[in-house]
């Protein structure tokens, strides 16, 4: 009998006799299960990847969650914010990262404009799981929680995203720290109980206040994962790889902590390699 290697997510199906078995493989929605079990426990790691080898390599380092997020636009494709990152930019990239096979749960950004209505977000993520991805996340709060139910009930997972949403970086005028004010705060309170009411199974907080992170975790029952929140508010944390490896010198943000610096060694290696073809 030959057996095909499962689908991701999926089934072991015999070709001979067509009979479907349950297979041992971790689905999407078991994966994004365990990370909503972290909620108070172990904290939740997180970063982005964009490409097959840095996915393998993370994957293999232990991290839990790889992020395909639309920073993408500005660390690997040049743009100067996430606005110009389309579903096919991000459909590129999904793919390349759900080739490393990893372990750790595989989340998709929802680009700009292509979630304006719940049948619209839902037709995208169902895109984004085609081309490999196992979860999706898109930013806001209760404006969002009709498309987020709409991609739940189908059975993909939804990470949330809120505080500092990048994709409205223009209308807002620049990349503001949130929940400052009892106001802003209970808003952010509100949104997230509604993607929690929802469905999701995490949220990420963008650049919310340490104070704040650490209020609205507490309260909240999915784990929060935090960037630019202050050390240890929140249940887990994501960073930008390029910012943990150094390898996007031109702009560090204030929060990043850099645990290498690729872009030096890249240069001093590509200094070599010239010489020693010159023959310098
Ligand atoms: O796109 C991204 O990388 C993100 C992280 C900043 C959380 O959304």
């Amino acid at each position: 009998m030959i057996i095909k290697p499962p689908p991701r997510g999926g089934f072991l199906v015999s070709t001979t006799c067509c009979v479907a078995l349950k297979s041992p493989t971790v689905t999407a929605l078991q994966k994004a299960d365990s990370i909503r079990a972290h909620k108070g426990g172990r904290p939740v790691t997180a970063l982005t990847a964009y490409d097959y080898p840095t996915a393998r390599l993370l994957d293999e380092a232990g991290i839990d969650i790889l992020l395909v997020g639309d920073s993408l636009g500005m660390v690997v494709l040049g743009f100067p914010d996430t606005t110009h990152v389309t579903l096919d930019h991000m459909l590129h990239h999904v793919a390349a990262v759900a080739r490393a096979t990893p372990k750790a749960l595989i989340v998709g950004d929802l680009p700009i404009h292509t979630y304006e209505t719940p049948t619209q977000a839902l037709e995208t993520a169902r895109r984004l799981v085609a081309a490999g991805a196992e979860a999706v996340k898109l930013e806001g709060g209760i404006r969002q929680a009709e498309k987020v139910r709409a991609i739940t009930e189908a059975g993909i997972p939804v990470m949330g995203h809120l505080g500092m949403l990048p994709q409205r970086v223009l209308e807002e005028g620049g990349y503001r720290k949130k929940g400052k004010t009892p106001e802003q705060t209970e808003a952010l309170h509100e949104g997230a109980q509604a993607l929690i009411d929802a469905g999701v199974f995490s949220i990420v907080f963008e650049s919310i206040i340490p104070e704040t992170a650490r209020l609205l975790t507490a309260a909240l029952t999915v784990p929060t994962i935090g960037i630019g929140c202050g050390d240890q508010t929140c249940d887990g944390e994501v960073a930008v790889i390029t910012d943990l490896l150094g390898s996007f010198p031109w702009f560090v943000p204030p929060f990043a902590t850099p645990e290498a610096d690729l872009a030096s060694a890249t240069r001093t290696a590509v200094a070599s390699y010239i010489s020693q073809v010159r023959g310098a």
